[in-house]
């Protein structure tokens, strides 16, 4: 078993190794957190929608973890409760589930429209709420769920209405979760990461506001990686977080609790002040 503590899969524990649900595990962050499951010895459900990728994690983890994957979009109703019955079809148990499938559409709330915030609750907030809801009926005394978020559901952001929205209700629905079924065995934790490089973000990474906001803002001498995000998550469901219930972890080299800027971005002229709506 490892590290992790055993749930009680709904179906009893026909084997030893834990197993875990991740969504989105088949690129960026999610596969980074699949792998780090699998060194941990965990058993894995995979969702995303592009068969071809999950297939490509399964590839990835042979020989360390055995991997079942569903492709389809989390947002489909009855999804969630497909996962669940293939992982205890499947394995026999559930004992772990990481909501990290998101979104990320960036406008500000003025230019956002019914279709873009739709999508984004769909996918972000809607489907991690009907998740949880499938899992916790499989999920016994030392599961853990871990939610995805982001730095920018703490503090907000430019140009990041719905999206913000969205992880910033993650957190109020991780905090329920803890108080609701932490006296049953099971906690709840989110990870909030900064801006990682990832498919999500590669077409932006090197703007000069990314830039800025990684090296300028950021008081740390590297930028954060997919297995700075995987270790949080791991840690925060083994028994080293047997603990923590109900919290946010930032992952973001202290962007979010610093209000840090290097010396040279202190000094720097600034374009002057533009109306809010411009
Ligand atoms: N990268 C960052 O800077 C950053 C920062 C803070 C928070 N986050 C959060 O971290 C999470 C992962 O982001 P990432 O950067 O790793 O993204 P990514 O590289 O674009 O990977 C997204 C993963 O989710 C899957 N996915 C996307 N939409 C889906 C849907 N509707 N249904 C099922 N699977 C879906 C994708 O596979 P398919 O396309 O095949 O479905 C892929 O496996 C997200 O919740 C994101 O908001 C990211």
């Amino acid at each position: 078993m490892g590290e992790m503590k055993s749930g009680n899969g709904a179906a009893g524990d026909r084997f030893d190794k834990p197993v875990v649900i991740i969504t989105g595990a088949s690129a960026g962050i999610g596969a980074a957190i699949a792998r780090r499951f699998a060194e941990g010895g965990f058993r894995i459900v995979a969702v995303s929608r592009r068969q071809e990728a999950l297939d490509g994690l399964v590839a990835a983890l042979s020989g360390i973890a055995e991997v079942a994957t569903l492709a389809a979009d989390v947002a489909t109703l009855g999804v969630p409760e497909q996962a669940v019955k293939l992982a205890i079809d499947r394995f026999g148990r559930l004992d772990c589930l990481v909501n990290n499938a998101g979104a990320g559409k960036w406008a500000p709330v003025h230019l956002t429209d019914d279709e873009t915030l739709n999508e984004i609750i769909e996918v972000s907030l809607k489907a991690p709420f009907r998740f949880c809801r499938a899992a916790l009926g499989a999920m016994g005394a030392g599961s853990a769920i871990v939610n995805v978020g982001s730095t920018f559901g703490l503090i907000g952001g430019l140009d990041g209405g719905a999206y913000c929205a969205v992880k910033a209700g993650l957190i109020g629905l991780t905090q329920t979760l803890a108080a609701q079924y932490g006296a049953k065995g099971i906690r709840s934790n989110l990870v909030a990461p900064g801006v990682i490089n990832t498919d999500m973000t590669k077409d932006y990474w090197d703007a000069a506001p990314f830039q800025r906001l990684n090296h300028e803002m950021t008081p740390f001498n590297r930028e954060g990686t997919v297995e700075d995000v995987a270790n949080a998550v791991y840690f925060l469901v083994s028994d080293q977080g047997g603990y923590i219930n109900g919290q946010t972890i930032a992952i973001d080299g202290g962007w979010t609790t610093t209000k840090y800027l290097t010396e040279a971005a202190l000094m720097a002229e600034r374009a002057p002040y533009v109306n809010a709506t411009a």
